[in-house]
């Protein structure tokens, strides 16, 4: 497949006309593009280049995110709570999404998806996952259930700063038409089995049960 970069396919700052090619199933959008750049690319993988380009341009603003809680500090958290509470059970294991590999999961899913649903992460850790499908689909509402307190903490401290740091701006601008209107996030500590997530257009769950 010839190599594709968001600046071969559209200016950098398009990210929005991405998200367009993305969810399109308008095949005259898809071929005009193609042939403006000359690309010689079929369908598929024009799209599977512009999925990469998005996740590409996101994924630092979203690593940035998480700077505070690293992966081995939410490790140590889970493990600490998990020890001192005497929980042995396999679902409990900590791990993490990349950004990338949750995307490429994501993107097959976009075409179910219309701009305003509701996203549950169920086991929700640090909130990977929940910041992660901010950045990728206009979701009116998102929210993370995890049952350990130092995770949900955590999650805590990531949502502080995702809306105080204008990190905001860059992870979900080109998804709104405002970019000063978030969508509602929230964590909560619970058993995501005795929480009602009934409502949720598209539900995550990572390595767990
Ligand atoms: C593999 S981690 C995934 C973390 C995050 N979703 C991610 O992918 O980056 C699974 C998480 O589910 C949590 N968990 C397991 N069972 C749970 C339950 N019944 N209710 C809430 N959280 C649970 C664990 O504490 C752990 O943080």
């Amino acid at each position: 497949m010839e190599a594709l970069d968001l600046e071969t396919l559209v200016p950098a700052y398009a990210l929005q006309l991405c998200r367009d090619v993305l969810h399109s199933e308008d095949h005259a959008m898809l071929r005009q593009a193609k042939e403006q750049h000359a690309l010689d690319l079929d369908e598929a993988q024009l799209r599977e280049g512009v999925q990469r380009a998005v996740l590409a341009e996101l994924e630092h603003p979203w690593n940035q995110l998480f700077e505070d809680v690293s992966t081995d500090k939410a490790k140590k958290l889970s493990r600490s709570e998990r020890d001192s509470k005497g929980i042995h059970s396999a679902s409990y294991v900590y791990g993490e999404i990349s950004f990338a590999s949750f995307g490429l999961v994501f993107f097959n899913h976009l075409k179910d998806l219309k701009p305003g649903g509701v996203f549950y992460d169920l086991g929700s850790g640090s909130g990977r996952g929940v910041f992660a499908a901010a950045a990728l689909h206009q979701f009116r509402k998102l929210v993370g259930i995890e049952a350990l307190e130092g995770l949900y903490q955590a999650s805590q401290v990531v949502l502080h700063k995702f809306v105080t740091e204008s990190l905001h701006r860059r992870l979900i601008a080109h998804n709104t038409a405002d970019p000063q209107c978030i969508p509602e996030i929230s964590f909560f500590q619970s058993d995501f089995l005795e929480y009602d997530w009934s409502d949720g257009d598209l539900i995550f769950a990572n390595s767990t049960w």
